[in-house]
């Protein structure tokens, strides 16, 4: 059930891209090299902003034959897990934080045939996911407190993401970090373990016309190599 690559994993971000053309901009961003589609759920609770839900999810499948990637930053979680995976997420990944019965909402990820993620802030030390372990397919690491794009990468996490890769080793378990990634600091979430990198602002920003430049820029700071 796993969909594991060799190389660093690209995870364009859609949350930085023209919300008024999201089927293009999926559709440009798969195209242009993209590993993975990153879709960032907000709910105005468990973080301080709003983005979107299920449907548009379900809208946006048709554009992309790419992993789903969706970054549930909502609370409570388990209502609505169904229904991402009846939209097409491949992978589900929920936040620590967000509830008392985060085993039971990777369960269920699980049960509903996807990969189950789980996500940890910047301030939630590396340990509260170690009962989880078992549990998951993937850990996200949040470089940036989430709610918003275009944050800078907090260098702390680098000590997060390396206990995380000690902790899951010899598992078929991916490591991606979110938030402020770029060319210029991608290397250092690599060199720590992380083997899959969301980007929002480092490659939407500038237009369609700049996607493969910059999703290659990162596949290459992140250590891999350049291919289309
Ligand atoms: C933050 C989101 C991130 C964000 C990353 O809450 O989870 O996925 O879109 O955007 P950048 O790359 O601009 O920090
Ligand atoms: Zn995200």
């Amino acid at each position: 059930m796993t969909t594991r690559t060799a190389g660093p994993i690209i995870s364009p971000s859609i949350l930085a891209a023209d919300f008024a053309a999201l089927g293009e901009e999926v559709r440009a961003v798969s195209e242009a090299g993209a590993d993975w589609i990153h879709l960032d759920v907000m709910d105005g609770h468990f973080v301080p902003n709003i983005t979107f839900g299920p449907d548009v999810v379900k809208a946006l499948r048709p554009h992309s034959a790419k992993v789903f990637d969706v970054h549930l930053m909502i609370a409570p979680a388990d209502p609505y897990l169904a229904a991402f995976a009846e939209a097409g997420a491949d992978a589900i990944s929920v936040h620590v934080e967000a509830g008392p019965h985060i085993h039971r909402s990777l369960q269920t990820i699980r049960t509903l045939g996807k990969r189950a993620g789980i996500a940890l802030n910047p301030g939630t030390p590396a340990s509260a996911i170690e009962p989880l372990i078992d549990m998951v397919d993937l850990v996200l690491v949040m470089t940036v407190n989430p709610g918003f794009g275009g944050q800078s990468f907090i260098p702390s996490t680098l000590e997060t993401i390396a206990r995380i890769k000690a902790m899951t080793a010899g598992r078929d378990i991916d490591i991606e970090v979110d938030g402020g990634i770029t060319p210029e600091n991608v290397g250092l979430a690599a060199a720590a373990g992380a083997n899959a990198f969301v980007a929002g602002s480092a490659v939407f920003k500038g237009g369609p016309a700049g996607y493969a430049e910059r999703i290659a820029a990162i596949r290459a700071g992140a250590g891999g190599t350049v291919a289309c």
